[in-house]
């Protein structure tokens, strides 16, 4: 972990007007074109609105990188399923490859522990996200109600050596994070 920069959660209630302008800005720089660009531009959450967010900051306190973290409950013929649901993984460029995604992962996932919930999930590549446990879920998922079907995207790292994921379908209760 590079010791220059330090790691801090915030609470989305308590987001300061500045952290707002930086977090947006730094939404709008790594999604350019995404559909989501338009809306990080006046508002820093785009379909759910997370519970959390983690932040590097370099040693002038600027934010080099963001973690959205959503406490999510999904539905399965198992029950409900509680989970942090990863979204909007940004570092600045000036700051990429230097560890600070893992190290942020490694803070969510360590407070997710707390909490006792035993799964995370995130929707992006492998290559970003193995090194911190993440591997292609392949079950079938209910986005908006929508027919069950596999997202090649959907990743899950369990925070619990007992954790295990149901069997079927995952209902995500709504649109994807
Ligand atoms: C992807 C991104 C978040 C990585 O941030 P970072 O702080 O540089 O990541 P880290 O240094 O913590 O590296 C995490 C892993 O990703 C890998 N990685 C980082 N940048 C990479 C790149 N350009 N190509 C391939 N792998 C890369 C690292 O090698 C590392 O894997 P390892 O532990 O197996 O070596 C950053 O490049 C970025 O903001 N990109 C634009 C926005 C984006 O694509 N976000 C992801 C949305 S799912």
């Amino acid at each position: 972990m590079d010791s220059s920069y330090t790691y801090h959660r915030l609470d989305e209630e308590a987001v300061t007007a500045s952290d707002d302008a930086a977090i947006r800005a730094g939404q709008v720089e790594a999604f350019p074109t995404s559909a989501a660009a338009p809306v990080f531009a006046a508002r820093r959450w785009w379909r759910r609105r997370p519970a959390w967010r983690w932040v590097a900051r370099d040693p002038t306190g600027a934010i080099a990188a963001h973690i959205a973290v959503h406490d999510l409950l999904l539905g399965s013929a198992e029950g409900p399923l509680e989970l942090i649901g990863i979204a909007e993984v940004y570092t600045r460029p000036a700051h990429r490859q230097r560890g600070l995604v893992r190290a942020l992962l490694a803070c969510c996932h360590r407070h997710a522990r707390e909490r006792g919930l035993a799964w995370s999930g995130l929707f992006g590549a492998a290559r970003h996200y193995a090194s911190s446990g993440y591997r292609p879920a392949g079950c079938a998922l209910v986005v908006d109600g929508a027919p069950p079907a596999v997202n090649g995207g959907f990743h899950l790292c369990p925070l619990h050596p007992a954790a295990r994921w149901p069997e079927g379908p995952v209902d995500l209760g709504g649109p994807t994070w």
